[in-house]
């Protein structure tokens, strides 16, 4: 692929520690792509790797056709670079911040003025434009961060954790911004383990677990599993969370130790949309007032505690459509491997994200 990203085979150890073990995927033009993964799982270790910050032990990757080790230069041009911390230059000020970086990308220092102040107004900084960087809060200095990404018009984005930080207005703000900039034709890849945030800007998701991309078969298989629906019916003194309980059970025709509760919602597992379809009808055609009938997690979520609790795969070649936010299928991308049984029914029982260390990981 020219213009996206391409990722085959990358690895990078810190001695003893495997950071990073197998990482293949591409990542389209146009498109948003999560990278996510656990803590530790290796997503900062390999977006360094990608800016050209960060030597590879093996690999090959390419950002807009660029390669980043053989041409570092050449994919800071067209890169844009947000690092989970704002870092350098704490007594410049914000409007200096994006000036001063103008300038590294050639700009005028006019031209560079004037890119400054349309960023600040951009990411809502223009009234701290005269703030030295160290006083801005945790989620002005992400904003700031991000403003410094976009700096010289970059065609390829790299965001580690954007959105930590933000209030939910600076969160739907930078939502909006990233869809906008994928509309206009530019890669992105943003990493995050608060899939919450990713599920409605992500078109695409690469999963790492333990270093290691999770193979496309996967992925879908996980999603494809048996989920737990959140069923909201009024509850009140005569018919406690209890008896709403076995009433959802009885209208389902399931036993009673079938359905759990979560504070004021019903949890009812079904094996896929048709099965959830059916069951809304019924507990409607019974009568039940419901009020609420949703997946209890998001669709990444979902798959990411299923992919959790299994041992890491085969590397994946291609990102995975998660299947809320894109109306195509996920590209299976590598040979189908048995599905393991289901693992988060109910939701209560869900098995941890994080997967314990294999012991060769600090
Ligand atoms: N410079 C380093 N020296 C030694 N170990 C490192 C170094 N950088 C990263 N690691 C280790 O590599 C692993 C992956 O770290 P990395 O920062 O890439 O994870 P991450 O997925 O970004 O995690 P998080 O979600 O917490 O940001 C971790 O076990 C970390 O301790
Ligand atoms: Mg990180």
């Amino acid at each position: 692929m020219d213009a996206g990203i391409d990722v085959a085979g990358v690895k990078r150890s810190f001695g003893a520690v495997h950071a990073v073990r197998e990482v293949t995927f591409t990542a389209a033009p146009g498109r948003v792509t999560g990278l996510v993964g656990p803590n530790g799982s290796g997503k900062t270790t390999l977006m360094l790797m990608l800016a050209s910050l960060l030597q590879a032990d093996a690999g090959r990757m390419s950002l807009g056709g660029v390669d980043p080790v053989a041409d570092p230069a050449g994919v800071r041009r067209l890169l844009g670079w947000m690092p989970d911390s704002l870092g350098a230059w704490p007594s410049l000020t914000a409007r200096e911040v994006l000036v001063a970086t103008a300038q590294l990308y050639d700009l005028s220092r006019d031209a560079a003025r004037a890119r400054a102040d349309e960023l600040l107004a951009l990411v809502d900084l223009s009234a701290l434009a005269a703030s030295p960087a160290r006083v801005l809060s945790r989620g002005q200095k992400q904003r700031l961060a991000l403003a410094r990404a976009l700096v010289h018009d970059p065609r390829v984005l790299l965001l580690d954790e954007p959105a930590s930080g933000l209030d939910p207005q600076a969160r739907i703000a930078l939502r909006v911004l990233l869809r906008r900039l994928a509309a206009e034709g530019r890669t992105i890849l943003i990493s995050s383990h608060v899939l919450s945030e990713l599920e409605e800007v992500v078109d695409d998701a690469v999963f790492l677990v333990d270093g290691r991309t999770v193979g496309g078969d996967r992925v879908a298989a996980a999603t494809r599993r048996v989920r737990a629906w959140r069923v909201r019916v009024p509850a009140d003194v005569a018919r406690p969370m209890d008896a709403v309980r076995l009433d959802v059970a009885a209208a389902l025709g399931r036993a009673g130790d079938e359905v759990g509760v979560d504070r004021r919602d019903v949890l009812v597992p079904f094996t896929d949309e048709a099965g959830a379809v059916a069951g809304l009808r019924a507990l409607i055609g019974a009568g039940l007032p419901v009020v609420e009938f949703a997946p209890a997690v998001g669709d990444l979520e979902h798959a990411f505690l299923d992919l959790g609790a299994e041992p890491a795969g085969p590397a994946s070649p291609e990102a995975v459509a998660p299947p809320a936010s894109s109306p195509k299928p996920p590209r299976p991308t590598s040979p189908p491997e048995p599905a393991p049984p289901s693992s988060d029914v109910p939701p209560g029982q869900t098995p941890p994200a994080n997967r314990p260390d294999d012991g060769s990981v600090a």
